[in-house]
């Protein structure tokens, strides 16, 4: 019988032990799966039996560890069942992390736990072995932390941020990182070409925050990080990881699917096992910069092979995550959230953006001066100009405009209109209450919603 686009079809398969079901489809079609019988599980975060749970416009795979029988309703662009995959090798990291939180809870609050970076090249399965990490380690009942560096598509908030949560339930499919608060400093541009100074004063001032939080929590401590990074491994890409890796004192670096970059992180950091001198050389830095304290040790390099399953996604579907992104930021995940328009008077407003670029072309500056003259300057940006219709602003914790350029933020406003005859700036929140501060900070986000 020909089936008809529209009408869903029901397919049934029993996958045997260590096997996955691969399933793609297009974000307008309606695909939905079904735990039957057995157990299974989605990037680590387990199915419950019966419940039908929407995969519409994601690339996923069903996993089982013992047997199991799912149940795909709609039309899926790609389904196949695979039988080599590299989830017992992902499996094993978990399980000598788990060793080294159990290590560090024993020993009490002097001691860290596994603080793990994830690195290699665009669709490699970063983010999916990052999930998997956390859901395992949340179904052992610990609490690590959670932190997305990647400024394109972060998994945590709007895109131009980094950020980190505390992961204390399992990531789900469908509601993604929402019940938790997140801890968000915004960069602004989805590139970290425009101001690299910024974005590691980002991740630093990240860094701290957490660090604090193992300070004053053992078990915080212990769980550890997970931590999720761009696909950007070439030069100043690769200058920003190791920037990160000794800004969080990362001690697991995970290389997916890239020789390349696990040689240069060897010779970088050096090997943890063999030489104990622990001597390892400080990423190189500008000038301009104050250093970061070296790493005590060197991290560990773990190879890991990406999986088969993994889906290349092109620039246009990039562009489109990182709009949903924004769109969901506002509306919920599930268009539950009901965002308010506000306005609020022009004098009341105190907005900047970070970062002043220097007015004379690079070409005529002295050799190495590079064209941000002061990566963290504050430019104030008058509130009636119209360039900030349609821009994401976000709304910053800084009580002062000195604190502005190291504060976290609150959350995000759009702005809609400008009325300067009245001096009002109006602007879409997803709360129904005024923004907590005066101070906003203005990236290069913008997006065409309501
Ligand atoms: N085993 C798998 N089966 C099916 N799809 C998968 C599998 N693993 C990953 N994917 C999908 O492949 C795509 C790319 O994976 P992922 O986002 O983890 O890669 P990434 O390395 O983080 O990419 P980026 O560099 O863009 O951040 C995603 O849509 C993900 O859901
Ligand atoms: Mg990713």
């Amino acid at each position: 019988k020909v089936l008809k686009m529209e009408e869903p079809q029901v397919q049934k398969f029993k996958l045997k032990e260590n096997t996955e079901l691969r399933i793609e489809s297009e974000p307008n079609s309606k695909v939905t799966i079904q735990l039957d019988e057995g157990s299974a599980e989605v990037f680590g975060s387990e199915l419950q039996l019966g419940n039908s749970v929407d995969v519409s416009g994601k690339s996923i795979a069903v996993y089982t560890w013992s047997e199991c029988s799912v149940t795909v309703t709609g039309n899926p662009t790609m389904i196949y069942e695979a039988s080599e995959t590299p989830m017992a090798s992902y499996l094993n990291v978990h399980e000598v992390l788990q060793q080294r939180r159990k290590a560090a809870l024993a020993a009490g609050g002097c001691c860290r736990g596994p603080r793990v970076l994830l690195a290699g090249p665009t669709d490699s399965g970063k983010s999916s072995i990052g999930k998997m990490l956390i859901n395992w380690a949340v179904r052992a009942n610990w609490e690590p932390t959670y932190v997305d560096l990647d400024i394109g598509q972060n998994s945590i908030t709007i895109p131009g941020c980094v950020a980190a949560v505390v992961a204390d339930t399992q990531i789900d499919l469908e509601l993604s990182f929402e019940p938790f608060l997140p801890l968000v400093f915004f960069y602004g541009n989805a590139s970290s070409e425009t101001n690299p100074q910024y974005y590691k004063k980002c991740v630093e001032n990240l860094a701290a925050v957490l660090e604090k939080r193992c300070d004053i929590s053992p078990e915080a401590a212990a769980a550890g990080y997970i931590i999720n990074t761009m696909g950007f491994i070439e030069k100043l890409g690769y200058d920003l990881l190791k920037h990160a890796i000794v800004a969080l004192k990362v001690d697991v670096v995970l290389v997916v699917n890239n020789d390349r970059l696990q040689a240069q992180f060897t010779t970088d950091f050096g090997v943890k096992s063999g030489s104990s001198s622990g001597a390892i050389p400080r990423p190189v830095m500008s000038s301009t910069e104050e250093p970061l304290p070296a790493l005590s040790s060197p991290p560990t390099l773990v190879k890991l092979f990406k999986s088969g399953g993994v889906v290349e996604r092109s620039t246009v579907l990039r562009r489109r995550t990182r709009e949903d992104a924004v769109h969901r930021y506002f509306y919920g995940y599930k268009g539950e959230l009901r965002p308010v328009l506000l306005s609020t008077a022009a004098t009341q407003l105190s907005i900047f953006k970070i970062g002043s670029i220097s007015k004379i072309p690079s070409a005529v500056l002295p050799i190495g001066a590079k064209a941000v003259v002061d990566p963290l300057a504050l430019q104030p940006v008058a509130p009636g100009s119209m360039d900030l219709i349609q821009s994401v602003m976000a709304v910053s914790n800084a009580t002062a405009a000195d604190q502005v350029a190291t504060s976290s933020v609150a959350g995000f406003v759009l702005v809609k209109e400008i009325n300067t005859a009245k001096g009002m700036v109006s602007y879409t929140s997803p709360a129904p209450m005024t923004a907590s501060s005066k101070y906003f900070v203005l990236g290069s986000i913008r997006s065409n919603i309501d």
